[in-house]
């Protein structure tokens, strides 16, 4: 029996839909952990530090309350929509590759998959640290530009799908270059993972794909 589930991708792949009607469809709660992490630096810009001031934004991180649901409350305020921002899009990648941020955040996300014995999980080091013997391993990737486009429909913030493209391709380079837990590549995630490219895909392609491998 599947109970969990790792996916992992580059930014805007479609994982968030794609877990979402995984978790659905088996019956169990699906965890968002790029929400996690954007809560942090939601809450590093909010409190005025440098988000590369490493000792700082850990400890501010290790002291914060984050509920990741349908709404996204850090130290119980609503930031599911700020967290969502330009400003928060530009410097979460550097928060994400703090050491200590990462190993609180993945602290957690392990205590929540044992609190419930199972779920859905996205994010990028899913697979390979935070549940490497997850029953079902899935890497969703996308061209560059469609990833953009999508993005651009769903931010509807006034940036161009130029814009969004370059900043994607920005977080990108640095989620895959960082030395703790990088994004893997396509390649080195064939190895295990079940590998979608969703160019030109719609969600129920992709989760036939997914359950076609259950
Ligand atoms: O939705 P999108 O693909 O834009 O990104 P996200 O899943 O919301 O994640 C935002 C950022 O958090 C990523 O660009 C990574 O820097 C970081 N992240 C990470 O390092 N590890 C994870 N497991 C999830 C996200």
């Amino acid at each position: 029996m599947t109970r969990t589930v790792a996916i992992d991708g580059p930014a805007g792949a479609g994982k968030s839909t794609l877990a979402r009607l995984l978790a659905e469809h088996l019956g169990v709660e699906r965890l968002d952990t790029g929400a996690m992490y954007r809560a942090v630096a939601w809450a590093v810009l909010r409190a005025g530090l440098d988000p590369a001031a490493g000792e700082a934004v850990a400890s501010l991180c290790r002291g914060l309350r984050i509920e990741v649901a349908d709404r996204v409350l850090v130290d119980g305020v609503d930031a599911t929509e700020g967290i969502r921002g330009a400003d928060v899009d530009a410097t979460v990648s550097v928060v994400a590759a703090n050491p200590a941020v990462r190993a609180e955040l993945v602290g957690r996300q392990r205590a929540w998959v044992d609190a419930r014995g199972g779920g859905v999980l996205e994010g990028r080091d899913i697979g390979t640290v935070v549940l490497p013997g997850a029953d079902l391993k899935v890497y969703l990737t996308a061209s560059p530009g469609e990833r953009a486009q999508r993005r651009a429909g769903e931010r509807r913030d006034g940036r161009s799908a130029e814009e969004i493209g370059a900043q994607l391709a920005a977080r990108d380079r640095i989620d895959s270059s960082r030395r703790d837990s990088p994004l893997p590549t396509v390649e080195d995630a064939a190895a295990d993972a079940l590998v979608i490219d969703s160019t030109g895909l719609d969600a129920q392609a992709v989760l036939q794909e997914v359950l076609a491998c259950l």
